[in-house]
C-alpha cells in the first residue's frame, strides 16, 4: 500500500507516494521504530551542528577545513541527504549555497529537523522515507550524502544504486560511516566494552549487523565489497578518508564503542568520495 503526500516546503514539492509502516523491508521497520525512540537523544547534539558555521564531521567532530569532505563548488547544486536525520548537513549545504533535500526514515527525526528549520531560518524540503526506494526521477541531483544515515543503516546493496540513479552523470557520493577496523575490533556495543586491540570478528561475511540487545540493524561491509559494490552501480572511488580522532577527543558514553585512545592510532570511522562515471 502507498500513500500520497507533500514532500515539503519550496522547489519540490510536489506530491510524491511513500509506503506505510506494513510494506517496509523488516529492517527498515525496525530502524524507524528504533529511531523514532532515540530522536530526543540527538536533539540537543542537532542543535549544535545547525548551529555550527563550519561542518565538523562524525562522533569526534573533525573540522571539514582538515577533511575537506564537500566538494568546492556547491553553490546551485541540487543536493540530497540520504538519512538526514535532524537536518545539519543538508543546513550546512544550504549555508554553501546548495538546494537540498533531505529524506529520513523516522518521522520524530523529522519532527526535529523542522523545529530547527523554523529556529535557524532556513528551509529545505524534508521528505519521510527510505533512501533505498527515493520518489525522485533519475539524475535529479549532482550531490548526494549520507553522514551515519543511509550509509550505516540502509542496505547498501539497495541504497548506492539507488544513489547513483538520483545522481547526474559526474555527480558526487560522500558518506560517512564506523571504520571497518573497528567493527572488527569491537566484541558487543555495550557500555564499558569498546573497541579491542585484537580482532573479535570474522570479516568475511560481514554485511547484516543487529547488536545484543538491540533492535536496530546496521550494515556493514568489507573494504573489497564497497568496492565491488560501488564499481558496479557505475561510480569511480575517489577517496577512502580514514578518519583520526583529534588530540583533543574525549569519550562519550553515547559511543562508548570506541575511545580516542584506540581512535588515535585507527580509524573508528571512514568516509567514501565516489562520483558516478559520465
Ligand atoms: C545518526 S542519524 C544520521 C543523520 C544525521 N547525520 C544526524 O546525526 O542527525 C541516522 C538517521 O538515519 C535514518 N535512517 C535509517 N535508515 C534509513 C533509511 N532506510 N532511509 C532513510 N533514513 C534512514 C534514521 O531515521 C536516522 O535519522
Amino acid at each position: 500500500m502507498a500513500r500520497t503526500c507533500r514532500s515539503g516546503a519550496g522547489r519540490r514539492s510536489e506530491a510524491v507516494s511513500f509506503p506505510a509502516m506494513e510494506d517496509l523491508p523488516e529492517h527498515v521497520a525496525a530502524n524507524r521504530e528504533a529511531w523514532d525512540r532515540m530522536a530526543p537523544d540527538y536533539v540537543e547534539g542537532g542543535r549544535r551542528s545547525w548551529a555550527a558555521d563550519e561542518p565538523s564531521w562524525g562522533i569526534w567532530g573533525v573540522p571539514e577545513r582538515e577533511l575537506h569532505l564537500f566538494p568546492d563548488d556547491l553553490a546551485g547544486k541540487d543536493a540530497i541527504e540520504l538519512g538526514c536525520g535532524t537536518g545539519y548537513v543538508s543546513a550546512w549545504l544550504a549555508r554553501r549555497g546548495a538546494k537540498p533535500v533531505g529524506i529520513d526514515n523516522s518521522p520524530r527525526q523529522l519532527e526535529t529537523a523542522r523545529t530547527f528549520q523554523r529556529e535557524f531560518g532556513i528551509e529545505f524540503p524534508l521528505l519521510l522515507g527510505n533512501a533505498e526506494h527515493v520518489p525522485y526521477p533519475d539524475a535529479s541531483f549532482d550531490f548526494a550524502v549520507s553522514e551515519y544515515g543511509a550509509a550505516l543503516w540502509a542496505d547498501p546493496y539497495a541504497w548506492i544504486p539507488e544513489a547513483a540513479r538520483l545522481l547526474r552523470p559526474g555527480g558526487q557520493l560522500l558518506f560517512l560511516t564506523n571504520g571497518l577496523l573497528m567493527q572488527l575490533c569491537v566484541e558487543e556495543l555495550i557500555a564499558n566494552d569498546p573497541a579491542k586491540n585484537v580482532l573479535q570478528r570474522p570479516l568475511f561475511g560481514m554485511y547484516r549487523t543487529v547488536w545484543p540487545n538491540d533492535t536496530s540493524v546496521e550494515f556493514h561491509l568489507p573494504h573489497g565489497a564497497w568496492i565491488d559494490l560501488l564499481r558496479g552501480a557505475g561510480f569511480e572511488i575517489e577517496r577512502l578518508v580514514e578518519i583520526k580522532a583529534p588530540p583533543d577527543a574525549v569519550a562519550s558514553p553515547r559511543f562508548s564503542f570506541v575511545t580516542p585512545a584506540w581512535a588515535w592510532q585507527w580509524p573508528s570511522e571512514e568516509a567514501w568520495i565516489v562520483r558516478k562515471r559520465t
